[in-house]
């Protein structure tokens, strides 16, 4: 299976990346195919309403979201991975999320999604928005969740590796 991997995190070597490589690791080992997006070092315009791709073909950004664009079609399964910030993912992967808009039509086909996210605090109540979120929006584009790694009590760059999250997210990749 063809996977493509969204990430939103701007701190290269963060917390929520490192999940994401464990992941990539697992699915790889798997011997799935992993595509990989990260959309904080990519240009993403935010969506500006205009439906134009209502009514033409393309959006009128021609951008990096064409590299979504065109490995989404054949992908079986897409993750979303993110750092939480302020109780929703970062602007970076949002930014992308609201780029589906130009290509509703085509990713209304059933696909895998995993969730990956990463915060400080260790209450879960607050990672309920960014799971609600996650959890709608497969709803509504019908696609199927393969698993959520919600990986609280980790701030600081790296923090994470001395969690179990890192083996939990390339188990997700291999037994997917
Ligand atoms: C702008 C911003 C907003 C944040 N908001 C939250 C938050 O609402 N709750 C929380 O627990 N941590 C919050 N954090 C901390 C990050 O979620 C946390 O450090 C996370 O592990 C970062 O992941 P990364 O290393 O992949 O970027 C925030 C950090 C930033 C920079």
């Amino acid at each position: 299976m063809k996977i493509l991997v969204l990430t939103g995190s701007p701190r290269k070597n963060g917390n929520s990346n490192i999940l994401a490589e464990n992941f990539i690791q697992g699915a790889i080992k798997a011997r799935h195919e992993v595509v990989r997006f990260d959309a904080a070092f990519k240009r993403v315009h935010p969506c500006i309403d205009c439906n134009k791709c209502r009514t033409n073909e393309n959006c009128v950004f021609d951008d990096d979201f064409n590299f979504v664009k065109e490995n989404m079609s054949d992908s079986g399964m897409v993750v979303f991975v993110s750092p939480m910030y302020y109780f929703g993912v970062s602007t970076q992967l949002k930014a992308v999320i609201d780029r589906f808009y130009s290509i509703n039509e085509k990713i209304h086909v059933p696909k895998k999604a995993a969730l990956i996210i990463t915060y400080a605090d260790t209450l879960a109540k607050e990672a309920e928005p960014i799971k609600k979120q996650y959890e709608v929006l497969l709803s509504y584009l019908g696609w199927q969740d393969m698993g959520q790694i919600i990986a609280s009590g980790v701030w600081t760059e790296g923090a994470v590796n001395n969690t179990k999250y890192p083996k939990m997210a390339y188990d997700l990749g291999k037994n997917l």
